[in-house]
């Protein structure tokens, strides 16, 4: 009876059984949301483009007792989402979470310097992943009639400097709410988790990686520096609780609305970003 009683108990396994794809999982938060989901109990699709992140995550869990599948996808495409949910299908033959990690801004400099190529390529990364995962994943939850997506925002859409990227977030907030409101009907929950700054430590790709071997161009590395360190000050005079955060804390709360926990949370946004917003 104890144990029942035990909060820790109760919300250990929070995810039993349940398939979870996580995109962008090879590294920093997608990589933290992926092991708290299998710790949990859940299934995990670890998704990213690169192989090297991808397979230590896999292995990771899979020496972990958590089942788990590697999709080596681009999610800048439709196909790439498809064959995505094609994999995670044919593994586990169902999807029950989604969490649309994939993302994070490429450059950093006021809107009249970025070029049309880079705010292509910056909605490319930001916001076309996340459109593309719910498109392909909505008819496998529609069939199911059962399904929670979890969004991943970001605090710049109040912040400096990237405002390519936080037209992408902006875009994802809008996305969680319409969707919530079109899929409830069929048992789908949508939320977004908005994370304010965070210490990625073990990020192997770059966010100036662009995919096949291409790296983006940046800024005078002086320029650069002055530009993110007025972006940092900014965010910091923001913040309640001033300092940056750490993946396992997002993951924390992705973990809650995963679960049946908020089975009663849709259309809402979580800022996990020390106060910021
Ligand atoms: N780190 C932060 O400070 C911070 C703050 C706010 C919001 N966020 C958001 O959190 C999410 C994760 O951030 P992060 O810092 O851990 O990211 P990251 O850049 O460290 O990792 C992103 C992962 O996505 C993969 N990826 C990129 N493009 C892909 C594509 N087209 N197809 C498949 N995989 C692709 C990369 O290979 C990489 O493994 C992003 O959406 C980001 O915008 C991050």
């Amino acid at each position: 009876m104890a144990d029942e009683l035990d909060p820790r108990a109760a919300g250990a396994r929070r995810l039993k059984n349940k398939v979870c794809i996580v995109t962008g999982a090879g590294q920093g938060i997608g990589r933290a949301i992926a092991r708290r989901l299998g710790q949990e109990g859940g299934k995990i699709v670890v998704a990213d483009r690169v192989d090297e992140g991808a397979t230590q995550t896999t292995d990771e869990l899979t020496e972990h007792g958590v089942g788990a599948i590697k999709a080596l996808v681009d999610l800048s495409t439709f196909s790439g989402a498809e064959e995505m949910m094609d994999l995670a299908m044919k593994a586990f033959g169902q999807i029950d979470v989604l969490v649309n990690n994939v993302g994070g801004t490429i450059w950093m400099k006021p809107f009249h310097l970025y070029t049309e190529e880079e705010v292509k390529l910056e909605l490319e990364r930001s916001l076309l992943p996340t459109l593309w995962g719910c498109r392909a994943v909505l008819p496998i939850m529609m069939e199911q009639q059962a399904g929670s997506i979890i969004n991943i925002g970001s605090q710049s859409v109040r912040g400096l400097y990237r405002a390519p990227y936080a037209s992408s977030k902006g875009g994802i907030l809008a996305l969680g709410k319409v969707l919530a409101m079109e899929y409830g009907r069929y048992g789908i929950r949508v939320n977004t988790l908005s994370p304010g700054g965070t210490d990625i430590p073990d990020r192997i790709t770059p966010r100036q990686f662009l995919g096949a071997g291409v790296m983006a161009e940046g800024l005078e590395q002086e320029q650069a520096e002055e530009f993110r360190q007025e972006m940092v000050a900014d965010i910091r005079s923001q913040q309640s609780l001033h300092r940056r955060g750490v993946p396992d804390e997002h993951a924390a709360a992705v973990a809650f609305l995963a679960s049946d926990d908020a089975s009663f949370v849709t259309g809402d946004v979580i800022n996990c970003s020390g106060g910021q917003s």
